[in-house]
């Protein structure tokens, strides 16, 4: 069996990790499409090398643009790009431009489309992300979704018949990472000259919160306002949107916030590991921080991953002195809830390459 599997940007880069690996076990032929969404090393790169991923077979090299640019020019190469390949199945992830790209070409192209990461909902539907998933779910033939409440999601839309519970990849590669480099010394406190539990890690990205400057001045504001240093891995987003707006970001800018290029993946994990908190609002991120039991803050008014908040790991603030309250939070001394694990058990990889191997789609 062959699977192509389309993927252009960081978070997507983490979940092919696992994916390529249980489907070299599982002997499947393994194609793996670059769109170039991401190009710089630090999003792209340095995740195929550190996580061990095949290189990719076709690099689109799209690069940045408007939605509609984007998706677009994505559009016009995957169609050029696919019938070729004659793939049994086309695997998309997650929630970007790539994914809805390569949902809809597939399908229109008469392949099979399975959908990884279905079913999250926001229910925003101001956030590109949420039509992202939206699109993506409806044209997809299988939907691989991580978690029971992704399931019921997905059973609302109707689409009930073509979704099976994985359980999360994220989580595989996490644990993993965790288990190899989980114990060792993270570089980033040694070059910031920072104590172990002394700061708390942030990163903003999303659209809505760099693309409004009073939002993003708000939010930058409330980090230097928190009474122990926290440190921004600053998404080349965040740096675009800043300059544009003359907004400064160096250290010093905004009281305690020191600013630092974003880590490669284990570096982020060892990082986190001896943070006392992180702040975020990105949707990986917060899955991780709850998966390592560390306290997280999320400058978001919903989540998709919402276990992470019922179980007491995770809060939604706005910016402004909430969000200053909760990233000062003390960290829990007894987790009551270290068995909690609604994000299955790190062998989500091995279930997709088994549905796949498993599900015949008929087309017309
Ligand atoms: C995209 C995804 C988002 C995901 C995020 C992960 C969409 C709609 N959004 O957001 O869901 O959480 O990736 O990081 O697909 N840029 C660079 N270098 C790069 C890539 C981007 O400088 O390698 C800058 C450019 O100014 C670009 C901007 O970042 O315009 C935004 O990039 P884009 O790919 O449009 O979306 P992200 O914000 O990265």
């Amino acid at each position: 069996m062959r699977v192509v599997s389309i993927v252009g940007a960081r978070p997507q880069f983490v979940k092919l990790a696992p994916i390529d690996h249980a489907f070299a076990q599982a002997g499947i032929d393994h194609v793996i499409i670059h769109t170039g969404q991401h190009y710089d090393p630090l999003l792209s790169d340095v995740f195929f090398e550190d996580l061990g991923i095949s290189a990719p077979d076709v690099h689109l090299g799209i690069g940045s643009g408007s939605h509609g640019e984007q998706t677009g020019a994505m559009l016009q190469a995957l169609d050029r790009e696919l019938p070729a390949l004659h793939p049994d199945w086309v695997l998309v992830y997650g929630d970007t431009n790539s994914t809805a790209a390569g949902a809809l070409s597939a399908v229109k192209l008469h392949i099979a489309v399975a959908h990884l990461e279905a079913g999250l909902r926001s229910f925003n539907r101001a956030m590109p992300e949420e039509i992202n998933r939206i699109v993506t779910d409806h044209v997809s033939d299988l939907l691989l979704t991580p978690t029971a409440v992704g399931a019921e999601h997905l059973a609302n839309e109707g689409l009930a018949d073509r979704t099976v519970v994985v359980g999360d990849v994220m989580t595989d590669v996490l644990m993993h990472t965790r288990d190899t480099v989980g114990h060792d010394d993270s570089p980033l406190l040694e070059e910031l000259a920072l104590d172990d539990h002394s700061f708390s890690l942030a990163t903003i990205h999303r659209a809505e919160n760099t693309d409004d400057p009073e939002r993003l001045r708000a939010i930058l504001h409330s980090l230097g306002e928190v009474p122990h240093p926290v440190v921004i891995l600053a998404h080349p987003r965040l740096v675009a949107k800043c300059a544009q707006f003359n907004i400064p970001l160096t250290d010093g800018a905004w009281g305690n916030l020191r600013v630092h290029p974003p880590l490669a993946y284990p570096d982020l994990i060892k990082a986190s590991l001896h943070a006392r908190s992180i702040v975020t609002d990105s949707g990986g991120l917060q899955k991780e921080a709850f998966l390592l039991r560390v306290p997280c803050t999320t400058v978001r008014p919903q989540t998709e991953w919402v276990e992470t908040v019922q179980l007491g790991w995770n809060v939604l603030v706005e910016p402004g002195q909430a969000l200053v309250n909760a990233v000062s939070r003390p960290t829990p001394l007894e987790p009551a809830d270290e068995d909690a694990h609604p994000y299955g058990d790190g062998h989500a990889a091995e279930r997709v390459a088994h549905t796949l191997l498993k599900t015949a789609i008929k087309r017309p």
